[in-house]
Order: structure tokens, then C-alpha cells, then sequence
């Protein structure tokens, strides 16, 4: 019986063991669980999503409490418009993670950073250019597009150095979405180098509707398949979203996949950034506490456990310390709901929002806890310990039973005394 071992990823001069881990903002996804990956012979991914929070904590810079001070009189103000990101702050942040994480890499393996469209920051055009090209600039070994289209992010940096040499990818979830990104960046010259096929049971924000469970990510991938081959087109595809086992990972490759990318059953790893105690939240889940909302401003459904703190909490913007999902106007789908909420609760000393969340409050504080459909699994693929709790799994433990189990087995860590 085959296993994902007997399969290699190709990007240009590397081979490379064909399992990418997913980015997952903010920090979840952190350079210590990305390193892993790349010492381990496959493809880690930090992620670019409130770079100025992660910087604060990982690198003690002050940059998010700067903001503030700098913005501190429009606390009150239910206008955010005015409230905008210095890009060269920006710079600093994104270098400082990306040179930080490279320094560190070891292995053949590679490290991408995840860069969100979605995270409009009040200037999407300048910002999102400027977060590229200082990931280049730091050395990063290559850019996966996410949470948008990207008509036209390739064209953002094609005047940068190394556009032609760096590995560029994106997600997307359908052939109209794919064959859109490749009409509007043919203007470019490049082609991406691999694309990453999301179907409806990820974790994080899905490229579907409230109708999503009538897709199904086989049937998605053998579309955009038949797709570029019939474009004459031969770039890596890599499914996503639900790829539980190394069974499950097994039968995409032989179906034609070039590798998969997995996330959920990383989210209880020692090295993924979530809280200790949110690790035991994910191992707990059963299958009727994950959902699929609408409460991101983003506009995306959204899957997450139910039990998330950030699910309907009423708290006031903190567009002025962070604001990554303010538009091109500057504004937020969830600042309206809570003008709204304040507005019919006059003297309310809290409101309650139900249906949009302060995403970048509750992301940076770990407070909506996202995950793929599959997490209600993640149970059985450790044990209990001697206080109830479950035993935090290794990355590489969990990277090994995706590479080398070969039916839809899953390996149990060695026991540890507690
Ligand atoms: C906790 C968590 C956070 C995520 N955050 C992001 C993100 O910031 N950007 C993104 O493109 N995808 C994000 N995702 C999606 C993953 O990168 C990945 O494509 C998907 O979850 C794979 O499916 P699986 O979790 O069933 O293995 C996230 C997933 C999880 C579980």
C-alpha cells in the first residue's frame, strides 16, 4: 500500500516531501511550527496577519501601543477613516518575523509566508505591497496568496528582484477562481508555482458560501486538474481542507495532486502558537460544537468552535491599536454592528453583537477559535493524561504520520508520565 512518502513535491530545483503546513493567523501558524516542517524535508508557512501584534510579542517592539498613542483622540469617533497603517512600521514588522524565521531554517526544506487580501488595512493596494515585498526582502522562500482573489497582486511586486525567482502560490477554492487570477496576471509574465485547492471543510475563512457542504474538495481538485491540463498548463496542484490521515493525503496524490496542505491537526501541537488551554478546547470538540458562521467582517463564512469567547462579545473597536480589516473606506462590517448595538442600547454600559466580531481583537487574544471540520478527530489522535487533559502532540510526530502511515490509521504518541 502506498504512502505519502513514495511522493515528491517539484518547485523548481526542489524535492521536497509533499506536505505543506497551512498558514494560520495570527501566529498560530508560528516560525517554530513552519522550521519544523522545513527541517522535516516539506513546506511551513508563518503568516503576515496582524504582523505588528506578532512583532510586539515575539520581537518587543511597541508598535501596537504607538499606534494607539498616535490615534488615541478617535477612540470614541464610530468614523475610523482616518486611522491608517505607517508602512514603514509595516516594513519593520514583516522583516523582522521573516528575517528572524530564515535565519533559523535548517533542512532541505522550505518556508512561505501567508498574506491575506482580506486584510485590507485601511489602503489594500499600498499595504499588501509593502508586506510582499519586505517577506521578499527578509529572504522569505516563498509567498502564498490567500483570502481574496488577487487580481492583481502579482503585478504589485513584479518590479521587485526576486518576483521571478521566488516561489509565488495561491488558494483558491473553484476553476472560475483560478482561471480569473490567471487571466488578470497573464499581464505579468509569470504563472504561479503551485496552487493550493481549498475545499469547504478548512479551517479559517472558506471560499464558499453558507452552502458549502455541497462542495466537495475531490471533485474540486479534479476539476482545476482537467483544467490546466486542458490550459496546457503544469503547475502544481495541492488540495486543502479536511486531509485528516495519511490515507486521506494518499489517495489525492495518486488522484494527481502534487502534495496536500494540512492545518488542523497541527493545532495541537507543542509548537503552533494557540494557548495551552485553547489546545485542550480543540482536542475536546465533538462534531456539534464546530460551525460555520457569518460573524467575520471580513464577509467570509467562517468555521469555529462554538464555544469561542469571541462569539457575541460586544467589544468597542480596536480599530486605532490595530484595524486590519478596515476597507478601502474605512470601515468595518463589525464597527457598524456595534454603532448599531450602542445606538438601540442607549446608557448600556456593554453591548452584545451577534452577528459580526471584533476579529482583530479576539484573533490577537485567541479568542474565535477556528479549525477544519475534522477537529471534532483531533481526540483521537492522542491520549488522556493522568489530570484529563490530552497530551500536546510534536509537530514532527504528527508530520511523520501524515508522511509515512499508509492506511487511515493514525499513530498515538508515546505515552509520557505525568
Ligand atoms: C486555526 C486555523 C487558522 C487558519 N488561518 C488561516 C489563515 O490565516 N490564512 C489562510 O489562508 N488559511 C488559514 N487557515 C486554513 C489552513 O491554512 C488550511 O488551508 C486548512 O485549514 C487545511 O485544512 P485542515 O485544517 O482540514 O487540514 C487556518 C486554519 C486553521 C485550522
Amino acid at each position: 500500500m502506498k504512502c505519502v512518502d513514495d511522493f515528491r513535491l517539484r518547485l523548481g530545483k526542489h524535492e521536497l516531501v509533499p506536505i505543506m503546513i497551512g498558514g494560520m493567523g495570527v501566529d498560530i501558524s508560528t516560525a517554530d511550527l513552519a522550521l519544523e516542517a522545513a527541517r522535516l524535508g516539506g513546506i511551513g508557512h508563518i503568516s503576515d496577519a496582524m504582523i505588528n501584534t506578532v512583532a510586539d510579542r515575539r520581537y518587543d517592539t511597541k508598535q501596537v501601543k504607538e499606534k494607539l498613542a498616535f490615534y488615541k483622540y478617535n477612540v470614541h469617533n464610530e468614523d475610523k477613516s482616518s486611522v491608517k497603517f505607517d508602512l514603514g512600521r509595516l516594513v519593520e514588522a514583516t522583516k523582522l518575523h521573516v528575517e528572524a524565521t530564515m535565519r533559523r531554517k535548517q533542512g532541505s526544506g522550505l518556508v512561505f509566508i501567508n498574506c491575506m487580501e482580506k486584510l485590507t488595512m485601511n489602503a489594500p493596494k499600498e499595504t499588501l505591497k509593502v508586506r510582499m515585498s519586505a517577506a521578499l526582502d527578509g529572504g522569505i522562500d516563498g509567498i502564498t496568496l490567500a483570502a481574496g482573489l488577487h487580481l492583481g497582486s502579482f503585478a504589485l511586486i513584479e518590479d521587485h528582484p526576486r518576483f521571478r525567482d521566488v516561489r509565488l502560490g495561491i488558494i483558491v477554492s473553484s476553476v472560475r477562481a483560478l482561471s480569473l487570477f490567471l487571466k488578470k496576471s497573464a499581464r505579468t509574465g509569470r504563472l504561479p508555482d503551485y496552487v493550493v485547492v481549498e475545499g469547504p471543510l478548512a479551517g479559517g475563512h472558506l471560499g464558499f458560501g453558507m452552502d458549502w457542504a455541497q462542495y466537495d474538495l475531490a471533485t474540486i481538485v479534479a476539476e482545476v486538474i482537467a483544467f490546466l491540463k486542458a490550459e496546457q498548463l503544469d503547475i502544481p496542484v495541492i488540495p486543502a481542507g479536511g486531509i485528516f490521515t495519511g490515507g486521506d493525503a494518499t489517495a489525492l496524490l495518486e488522484q494527481g495532486a502534487a502534495a496536500v496542505q494540512v492545518a488542523t491537526r497541527f493545532t495541537v501541537t507543542e509548537e503552533c502558537g494557540l494557548p495551552a488551554k485553547v489546545k485542550q478546547e480543540y482536542f475536546k470538540a465533538n462534531a456539534e460544537d464546530i460551525v460555520v458562521n457569518e460573524i467575520s467582517p471580513t464577509g467570509y463564512p467562517m468555521r469555529m468552535i462554538l464555544g469561542s469567547p469571541g462569539i457575541g462579545d460586544g467589544i468597542r473597536p480596536n480599530c486605532e491599536a490595530y484595524g486590519y480589516l478596515l476597507d478601502a473606506n474605512g470601515k468595518c462590517a463589525y464597527v457598524m454592528a456595534y454603532n448599531r448595538e450602542v445606538a438601540a442600547h442607549p446608557g448600556a454600559r456593554k453591548v452584545s453583537v451577534m452577528d459580526k466580531t471584533c476579529l482583530c481583537t479576539h484573533m490577537r487574544n485567541f479568542d474565535i477559535w477556528t479549525c477544519g471540520q475534522t477537529a471534532y478527530r483531533l481526540k483521537d489522535t492522542s491520549q488522556r493524561l493522568g489530570d484529563g487533559s490530552y497530551q500536546l502532540l510534536s509537530a514532527e510526530h504528527v508530520f511523520r504520520d501524515y508522511q509515512f502511515s499508509s492506511d487511515n490509521k493514525v499513530v498515538l504518541p508515546e505515552s509520557v508520565a505525568v
